[in-house]
């Protein structure tokens, strides 16, 4: 059971699911666009997207936490990856995962993000998790949006700097978001 919940989900309008090779290039697609990318440091070329779907499919193979394909049921169509996944650096509190989403920007505006990330936490608290944060750019509003909808909240003695990006540039400061598990209030 808690390997399905980490593995497959499903919402009114999505399929979570792991990746799979077919989704290497249109996940390229999505990580090689500016418009999409614009709040992280960089876009990805397709080694760098080819890396990034490598470390989910390992994460998911080692059943540990990671990002998981979002489809659409009616079509099929990749939208992008939202989950839940470990988290490789100190936050406040040492939150142990986060909860994330990147779509292809056709899809933005629907509330697929929300959809997905909706079946995600319900999944984490199944399976025990006491909470989840998420984190971004200050200046990405849809995602704190997004955040917001799901019911977490701003956690400002949490804001950082991410120690991944350059000093001065713009998308350094970070905002922290967490919700916690319900059964463990
Ligand atoms: C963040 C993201 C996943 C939101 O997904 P979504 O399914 O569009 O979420 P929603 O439909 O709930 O919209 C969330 C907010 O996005 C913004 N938004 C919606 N459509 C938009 C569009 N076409 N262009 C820009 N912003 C838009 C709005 O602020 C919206 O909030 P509102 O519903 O209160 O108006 C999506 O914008 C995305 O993939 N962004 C690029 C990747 C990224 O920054 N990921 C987060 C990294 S931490």
């Amino acid at each position: 059971m808690e390997q399905e919940s980490r593995k497959l989900l499903e919402t009114d309008r999505l399929i979570l699911r792991p990746w799979q090779d077919a989704d290497r290039a249109p996940f390229a697609a999505i990580v090689g666009d500016p418009h999409v990318m614009r709040y992280y440091p960089n876009t990805r070329d397709r080694a760098g997207a080819d890396a990034w779907v490598d470390k989910m499919m390992a994460g998911l193979d080692a059943g540990t936490s990671a990002f998981l394909a979002a489809e659409r049921k009616s079509d099929g169509q990749l939208l992008g990856l939202i989950g839940t996944a470990h988290i490789d650096m100190n936050l406040r509190g040492n939150p142990r995962e986060e909860i994330g989403w990147v779509l292809a920007s056709r899809y933005w505006g629907q509330g697929y993000a929300p959809e997905g990330a909706r079946a995600h936490i319900a999944a984490a608290w199944r399976r025990g998790l006491p909470e989840l944060v998420a984190f971004t750019a200050a200046v990405n509003t849809p995602s704190q949006r997004v955040m917001e909808k799901l019911g977490m909240v701003r956690d400002t003695e949490g804001d950082f700097l991410h120690p991944r990006i350059a000093e001065n540039h713009p998308l350094r400061p970070h905002v922290l978001y967490r919700i916690a598990n319900p059964a463990h209030s």
